[in-house]
C-alpha cells in the first residue's frame, strides 16, 4: 500500500511532475486524503447560477451549498518517492488506483505514464518502463476539480487507496479473473473461472495454471491444473466442482476463495485470490426478488461516497460503521449512487451480506452539470463500463449493473440508443448480472424505449405509478431505485406535525417528525404502504442512508446550508428518528421509539409519535393516560406510527407502553423533561481498537443534566484532547448549516450531541479521551489498541 510520506500541494505547479524539484513548501500526508474536508466553507465555492430540471425549476437560481461549500475545486499535486531495488529488474511494477478525484495524469520520473478522469473509477498503469532500478523514482499525479462538474460534494484528491503491487514477467492480469457459479444444485456447486494471464517476458512460455478452491475453514475443497503454451496474453477457463457448498446468503454470507497460482515448474510467479460466493437470484415480474429460492424484499438506502466527517477520504472502520449501524436498522441493501464504490464497500458488503445495485453513472451524453461527465462521454464511458465490470464482477454482494440514474437521456433524442450501447456491454462483459437504471421521466423512459431496453426498469419516486406501469408492463421486474427523500434535521421538532411539502423555514431547518419533503418526493409511510400493496416491486433504496455533503434540499438557496436533509442518519453517524421507523418496518427488533422531546413551553400543543414494531401502545403523560392508539391503516401516518395530536404539554415524563391485543402490557419507553445541562458522557462504539493507525473509535457526546436526561437543545461547545496512543481524526454534530471546521478537536454539540473520531496510532497501548466544556463535568473514556 502507498499510504504514507506522500507530498502534496493544492496548487497547479509547473513541473510538478520532474524529480528533484524543490518540494519544501509541499505538505506531507496520507493516503487516502481529501484535500478539501480540511478546508473553510465558503458560500461561493462551487456557487451554481443553475436550473435544476429534476427539482422542477424554470428559471435559474444561485444554489448555494450544491457541491458542499469546501474548497475542493483546482489543481492538486501528489508525489511519493519510491526505492526500487535493483533486483527488481525482472519484474514488472503496477501502480493501481482506487480512485483519484478528478482528471488524474501519473507521472513516473518526470515521464507521462497514463490518465484516467473519472474521479470513481479504479485504474492501474503498468510503470515498469518508467523505472531507474536501484534508485530513487518520483511518481507524480496531477489531479483536477472542475468548477460544475457534480452535483453533491465529489472530494478532492488520491481519496482512495493507491498500491504498488510487483509481480513477475507472467502474471494474472488487473481484474483478470471472471468467476462464475453456474450450477448450484443439491450438494454440488460448479465454478466456472476464466483467467487471464499476461507475460512479458518477450517469448513463448510454458506455465501451469493452478487453481484451488478454498473453503471459508481454509480447507482446499477443490482443485485443477492446466498447463499452457503462453505468447503474450491468454484466458484459460476452468471448471471446478465443488460438493456441498456453503451458499452465500444475506443471514450467513459465507465466502470462498479461488486462489490462482501461475506455476513454472514448481516456481510460483504469480498468485492471484478471487474471493467468491455460491449464490443464485432471479428477479421475478410478479414477486420480486429471490436469493437462493427464498424471497428476499430488498430493503435498501442509497448512499453517496463521502463518509460525512471525514470527507471522501475511505476508512475502513467507518465504512463498517456505517453498513454496521444500517444493518442494525434492517437494510440490506445498498444502491452505490450514483457511481462506482470503492472496492472496500464491496469487499465488506460481501463479508456482512449486503446487496449491492453497483452503479456507475449520474449522466451520460447529455449534461446535468457543464463539466460533469458528458464531457468524458466520447472517449471514456466504454472504457469506465469495462474497468468497473470487470473490477466488480466477482463479488457475490452485486446483483446488478446501474447504468444510469434520471439521466436526461430518458426523455431526449439518441435516449435508447445509448442505452443500448451500455446494456450491450454489460451483457457482453458480464452475462449473469441483469442490467438496471433509475428513472424519473417515467413517461419518457418508456416512450422512448429505456425501459424496455434495461432488464430492470426502476423507478425514482413513483409510488403512484407502480401498479399501472406494471398493468401496462407485467412482463417487466421492477423497483424502487429511489424513495422517500424525505428531510429532516436531527432533533428539530416544529408543531404543528403534518406532512409538508418543499417547506422552507429559518433558521433552516427541516422536521423530524419525518413527513417533509421535496416535490417529487414522499415520506417513508408513502412507500411503506405502497411497496406493502404490490409484492411485484422488490423492494425500494431510500434516498439516502447517511446525510451527505452538498445538495442541501430544501434550502438550496439558504446559505449556509451545506449538506443534505435525506439521511435516515446524520451526517456525523448518529440516527435520526427516522432511523427507529424503518428498524420498525424492516428489522425483526422490538422497536418503541418515542418523539419529539420534552422540553416545551407549558401550556404549548404539540404531538407524540410512536415508532414502533408493536400494533399497540397507550401514552401516559405524568402517569395519566392519554389513550391508547393502534396502528391503523385508515389514516397514511397511522399506519406505521401510533400518532397522539393535540397534546397539552406539561414539564414531566411521557410514556409509550406497548400493548398486545388483550392490551397487557409488553415493552415501554419514556422521554423526560431534562433540567439544565451539567455533565458530558461519552459513548464509543468499540473500546478496543487495531493499532494500525487507521481505525476509528466512534464516540458520541451527549450534554445530559444533573439526572442524566439528555438536554435536547443543548449546543454547548465541547473541547476534546487526547493522551496516549491515538489522536482526534475529526469531529462532527450532524447541522447541515454548520460552518465548524471538521478537523479541529472541538465542537458544537447539536441538540444535544456531536461525535468525535478518535484514531489509533501504529503503537499498541491506550487512548484516553478527554472532553471539556466551560460550565460542565467532563467525562473522560479510556480505548485500548491492540496490534
Ligand atoms: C433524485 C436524484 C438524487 C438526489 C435526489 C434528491 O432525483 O437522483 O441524486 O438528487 O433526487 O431528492
Amino acid at each position: 500500500m502507498l499510504d504514507e510520506d506522500w507530498k502534496f500541494i493544492n496548487k497547479e505547479v509547473e513541473n510538478g511532475a520532474i524529480p528533484g524539484i524543490n518540494t519544501v513548501n509541499w505538505e506531507t500526508v496520507a493516503i487516502p486524503h481529501d484535500w478539501a474536508i480540511s478546508g473553510e466553507f465558503d458560500k461561493s465555492i462551487d456557487a451554481q447560477e443553475t436550473m435544476v430540471i429534476e427539482d422542477g425549476e424554470r428559471v435559474p437560481k444561485m444554489r448555494t451549498g450544491r457541491t458542499g461549500g469546501l474548497p475542493h475545486i483546482g489543481v492538486g499535486w501528489y508525489r511519493k518517492s519510491l526505492e526500487i531495488p535493483s533486483s527488481y529488474k525482472n519484474k514488472r511494477i503496477h501502480v493501481k488506483f482506487d480512485g483519484a478525484m478528478s482528471h488524474a495524469k501519473v507521472y513516473l520520473n518526470g515521464e507521462f505514464v497514463g490518465e484516467w478522469p473519472y474521479g470513481y473509477a479504479s485504474f492501474g498503469f503498468d510503470v515498469t518502463d518508467y523505472i531507474n532500478f536501484g534508485r530513487e523514482n518520483i511518481l507524480a499525479v496531477r489531479l483536477e476539480n472542475k468548477p460544475f462538474s457534480s452535483r453533491w460534494y465529489p472530494g478532492a484528491g488520491l481519496y482512495r487507496n493507491v498500491r504498488m503491487v510487483v509481480t513477475n514477467l507472467v502474471f494474472v492480469k488487473q481484474w483478470g479473473t471472471s468467476l462464475t457459479t453456474p450450477d448450484i444444485e443439491d450438494g454440488k456447486g460448479t465454478v466456472n473461472l476464466k483467467t487471464t494471464v499476461l507475460n512479458k517476458s518477450g517469448k513463448s512460455k510454458k506455465v501451469t495454471v493452478d487453481t484451488q478452491i478454498i473453503s471459508f475453514t481454509g480447507e482446499t475443497v477443490a482443485r485443477i491444473s492446466d498447463e499452457i503454451v503462453i505468447d503474450k496474453e491468454l484466458t484459460v477457463e476452468q471448471n471446478l466442482d465443488v460438493s456441498s457448498p456453503k451458499l452465500w446468503s444475506v443471514e450467513l454470507p459465507t465466502l470462498y476463495t479461488a486462489v490462482t497460482k501461475i506455476l513454472d515448474g514448481n516456481k510460483e510467479l504469480d498468485a492471484y485470490e478471487t474471493p467468491f460466493g455460491f449464490r443464485y437470484f432471479e428477479f421475478t415480474n410478479n414477486d420480486g426478488f429471490f436469493l437462493n429460492g427464498k424471497r428476499v424484499q430488498l430493503n435498501g438506502v442509497c448512499l453517496h461516497h463521502d463518509l460525512g466527517p471525514l470527507g471522501a477520504a475511505v476508512n475502513l472502520s467507518s465504512l463498517r460503521h456505517r453498513m454496521k449501524l444500517l444493518q442494525e436498522m434492517g437494510c440490506n441493501s445498498i444502491r452505490t449512487s450514483h457511481n462506482p464504490p470503492t472496492p472496500e464497500m464491496l469487499e465488506l458488503a460481501d463479508e456482512m451480506g449486503f446487496l449491492i445495485l453497483d452503479e456507475i453513472f449520474d449522466e451520460w451524453r447529455l449534461a446535468k452539470t457543464k463539466n460533469g461527465y458528458n464531457t468524458l462521454w466520447d472517449e471514456w464511458a466504454e472504457k469506465d463500463m469495462v474497468a468497473w465490470i470487470h473490477r466488480d464482477r466477482n463479488h457475490p454482494s452485486v446483483i446488478a449493473w446501474s447504468i444510469g440514474n434520471e439521466v436526461r437521456e430518458q426523455g431526449g433524442k439518441d435516449g435508447l440508443e445509448t442505452c443500448q450501447f451500455l446494456v450491450d456491454i454489460c451483457r457482453r462483459e458480464d452475462p449473469t448480472r441483469p442490467t438496471t437504471a433509475g428513472f424519473n421521466n417515467w413517461r419518457g423512459a418508456i416512450n422512448n424505449g429505456l425501459a424496455d431496453a434495461v432488464d430492470l426498469p426502476a423507478w425514482n419516486y413513483k409510488p403512484q405509478y407502480y401498479n399501472s406501469i406494471h398493468n401496462e408492463h407485467p412482463e417487466w421486474t421492477m423497483y424502487a431505485s429511489e424513495t422517500a427523500s424525505t428531510v429532516s434535521s436531527r432533533g428539530e421538532y416544529f408543531f404543528p406535525a403534518k406532512e409538508r411539502v418543499h417547506y422552507t423555514r429559518e433558521p433552516y431547518h427541516s422536521n423530524s417528525f419525518d413527513m417533509e419533503f421535496p416535490r417529487w418526493a414522499t415520506s417513508p409511510d408513502r412507500e411503506f404502504a405502497t411497496q406493502d400493496s404490490f409484492k411485484f416491486m422488490a423492494g425500494e433504496y431510500v434516498w439516502t442512508g447517511f446525510d451527505y455533503l452538498g445538495e442541501p434540499t430544501p434550502y438550496n438557496v439558504e446559505w449556509p446550508a451545506r449538506s443534505s436533509y435525506f439521511g435516515i442518519i446524520d451526517l456525523c453517524g448518529i440516527p435520526k428518528d427516522r432511523y427507529f421507523l424503518y428498524q420498525s418496518k424492516w428489522s425483526d427488533k422490538e422497536v418503541l421509539h418515542v418523539l419529539p422531546h420534552w422540553n416545551w413551553k407549558a401550556g404549548e400543543k404539540v404531538s407524540v409519535h410512536c415508532y414502533t414494531s408493536f400494533d399497540k401502545g397507550e401514552l401516559f403523560l405524568n402517569g395519566k393516560s392519554l389513550g391508547i392508539r393502534e396502528k391503523d391503516p385508515a389514516n397514511l401516518y397511522t399506519t406505521y406510527r401510533l400518532v397522539w395530536d393535540d397534546i397539552t404539554y406539561k414539564p414531566g415524563e411521557i410514556k409509550v407502553v406497548a400493548l398486545d391485543e388483550n392490551d397487557n402490557p409488553l415493552k415501554e419507553a419514556v422521554v423526560k423533561t431534562a433540567g439544565e445541562p451539567a455533565k458530558i458522557v461519552l459513548e464509543t462504539d468499540r473500546n478496543q481498537i487495531l493499532a494500525d493507525g487507521k481505525e476509528l473509535a466512534f464516540v458520541t457526546v451527549s450534554v445530559v443534566d444533573e439526572d442524566g436526561t439528555l438536554c435536547p437543545r443543548a449546543n454547548n461547545l465541547i473541547y476534546f484532547s487526547v493522551v496516549g496512543e491515538g489522536s482526534v481524526k475529526a469531529v462532527g454534530n450532524g447541522d447541515p448549516t454548520s460552518l465548524e471546521s471538521f478537523i479541529k478537536p472541538f465542537r458544537k454539540t447539536f441538540n444535544g450531541k456531536c461525535m468525535v473520531l478518535v484514531q489509533s496510532t501504529k503503537t499498541a497501548g491506550e487512548i484516553s479521551l478527554k472532553a471539556e466544556s466551560e460550565g460542565l463535568e467532563s467525562e473522560e473514556i479510556r480505548i485500548e489498541t491492540s496490534m
